[in-house]
């Protein structure tokens, strides 16, 4: 795999249709995407271009109108829970389950013998710092909780690839920074390939090796950032000049195309 792309979106389009068969909308147009394993990538750009939707189409939910994705060189046809393991935004926690038992009931799905799973299950809540929270219900739990659980249960999943859809868009913004830095420590030991869709430019910056910013809908790459800075990223990091530089390069990039996308809106307030 040296040198080759872990993951390669060719030439992706994307649009909706309508109950009559008609394109209704047009979500991504001409993406062309190498991620290289073990790299941490993150999409950005304005609700609505088609980030989620890309997201999906890389884990096999979504087939694309036109283009392809290959993971390891092999064109993605479905979900590959062997490969891919999710974060959303929202946990997706079983409600009347344990966190233990809802990380034991991914474990079983992934096909992983019964002997092991309470064993992995309780690793990977420890490497998150929710060991003594395994017999606890999901409504116990704070929201940065329920999404270090979400996050245990995709690690012990054991998949090269991970893909986060927004994970800490519902935590109040202190908390989801010091989520980063606990992300950014433990994956550096994972050796994972991740590509993170987000909002917040801070968390763009401080997690990625590479940023993609997208045009508002139709969702094109609009530009590509390097954020070149060692993993684990440290709080120190993200008060330096360097952060600061990128996060307003960024800045840059996007507000075109926020205000292009909630253009219709704004007209009025002129
Ligand atoms: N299942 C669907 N059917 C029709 N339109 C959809 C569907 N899912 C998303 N869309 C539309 O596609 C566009 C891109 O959506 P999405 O990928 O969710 O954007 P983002 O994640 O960047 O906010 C939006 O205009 C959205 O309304
Ligand atoms: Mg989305």
């Amino acid at each position: 795999m040296e040198g080759e792309a872990l993951i390669k979106v060719d030439d992706v389009r994307h649009a909706f249709l309508s109950k009559t068969g008609e394109e209704e909308v047009l979500a991504l147009d001409g993406i062309n995407i190498d991620i290289a394993r073990g790299e941490m990538v993150s999409l950005i750009g304005p609700s609505g271009c088609g980030k989620s939707t890309l997201l999906n189409v890389v884990g096999g939910m979504i087939a694309a109108s036109q283009g392809h994705v290959l993971i390891g060189g092999t064109p993605v046809k479905g979900p590959r829970p062997k490969d891919v393991a999710y974060i959303f935004q929202e946990s997706a926690l079983l409600p009347w389950a344990t966190i233990l038992d809802n990380i034991k009931v991914s474990l079983e799905f992934q096909g992983v013998p019964r002997a092991s799973r309470d064993k992995i299950a309780r690793i990977s809540l420890t490497a998150v710092g929710l060991d003594a929270f395994g017999d606890s219900y999901p409504h116990q739990l704070s929201g940065g909780m329920k999404q270090r659980a979400a996050l245990a249960r995709a690690l012990s999943l054991r998949t090269d690839i991970l893909l986060m859809d927004e994970p800490f868009a519902a935590l109040d913004e202190q908390t989801r920074m010091i989520f980063s830095e606990d992300l950014s420590r433990l994956l550096a030991n994972e050796h994972k390939t991740i590509v993170l869709v987000t909002h917040s430019l801070a968390e763009a910056v401080f997690l990625s090796d590479r940023i993609f910013v997208f045009t508002s809908r139709p969702g094109r790459i609009k530009a590509v950032l390097n954020v070149d800075e060692p993993h684990p990223r440290i709080p120190t990091f993200m008060t330096s000049s360097k952060f600061n530089d990128l996060r307003n390069r960024l800045y840059e990039l996007l507000r075109d195309e926020v205000l292009a996308a909630i253009g219709k809106d704004r007209q009025g307030l002129a």
